[in-house]
């Protein structure tokens, strides 16, 4: 067998050809003293660093909050969808709340069903179901009253603007409530204005006289619980029951009023304010008395009392 032959023997031990000329690998001798080994890359290196390392400290920190708002926006964008479907459903309760037909356990939805939505033009209180304003068809299944209110063709400023809501929609959505024979029960009209600290949104409900109050009730507020978020009381709602809105049966001023004192006009167009909260009580007025006068609902109430809806 040759020298050669024997160099290439099968199965031969590839480390035993290096030769001192070819530089071995070094792998098994110590470390230099004072070298650093870089046996791993960044992320190696980056763990080895000591855990007060300002750079490392930052880095993690940074780390942590890129995955948390990873999460929450991840929990956002998914919940939105089922929050969108609560909030329709909350909005649904309090019209049946209103309107007097809820009842525990019974089927909101199924309820809902009762009422009649319609989109009403502000200034002629005519509905206006179906017309197309600017490209949007107005379809009272899917009208959006806040998302309008802020749209610039869909709204007007207001300069005189006792509810503090800075913009008015020009179509609103209203609900009817119909007895079995076809005739006008109820209506059920959007309100909301500035109390003390926040908006509040809620729904009056309107004989079909058109000018008795069946109920008042907000759905979405953040005042003072215990001060005027007293606006929920039960008792406090029960007052609005059988008030009226204007004298003469409807014919002559707007007396409703929400104060200490009953008005000129008798009791039967006063709810008492709440005690220890006359902030949010005025701000409850001015929004009622805002949404019921002639900018307001009266076009609409006067079709009402004309027996024409
Ligand atoms: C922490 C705090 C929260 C308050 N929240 C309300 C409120 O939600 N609505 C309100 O009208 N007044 C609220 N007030 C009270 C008002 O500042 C004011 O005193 C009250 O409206 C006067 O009502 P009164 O004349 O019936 O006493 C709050 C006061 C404090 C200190």
């Amino acid at each position: 067998m040759s020298d050669n032959d024997r160099e290439n023997k099968p199965g031969q031990d590839a480390e035993a050809q290096f030769t001192p000329e070819m530089n071995p690998p070094d792998r098994d001798l110590p470390a230099p003293e004072g070298e650093v080994v870089k046996t791993g890359g960044f992320l190696r290196r980056f763990l080895d660093m000591p855990a007060d390392n300002t750079a490392k400290t930052v880095a993690v920190a940074l780390g942590l909050c890129l995955v948390a708002s990873m999460f929450v926006s991840a929990a956002a964008v998914s919940l939105r969808p089922l929050q969108e479907r609560n909030a329709a459903l909350d909005k649904q309760v309090n019209i049946v709340q209103v309107a007097g037909l809820y009842e525990d356990g019974i089927d909101v939805a199924e309820a809902f069903d009762a009422f009649e939505p319609h989109v009403l033009e502000m200034a002629t209180g005519e509905f206006a179901d179906g017309a197309e304003i600017e490209g949007q068809v107005l379809d009272p299944l899917t009208f959006d009253d806040r998302a309008a209110a802020e749209d610039l063709t869909l709204s007007a400023p207001l300069d005189d603007d006792p509810a503090s809501i800075g913009r008015q929609a020009n179509y609103v959505t209203v609900y009817l409530l119909r007895n079995e024979d076809g005739s006008l029960d109820k209506v059920i009209l959007p309100v909301y204005g500035y109390g003390l600290w926040s908006t509040l949104y809620g729904f009056i409900a309107i004989e079909e006289d058109g000018n008795t109050i069946y109920g008042l009730q907000f759905y979405e507020h953040a005042e003072t619980p215990g001060l005027g978020a007293e606006v929920d009381n039960p008792r406090w709602k029960a007052l609005w029951n059988e008030k009226l809105l204007r004298t003469d049966g409807g014919d002559g001023e707007l007396a409703i009023t929400v104060a200490k004192t009953a008005p000129p006009a008798g009791p039967e167009y006063h709810v008492d304010a709440l005690s220890g909260a006359t902030l949010t009580s005025r701000g409850v007025d001015n929004l009622i008395r805002f949404w019921l006068s002639e900018r307001g609902f009266e076009p609409f109430l006067e079709r009402v009392r004309e027996g024409e809806i």
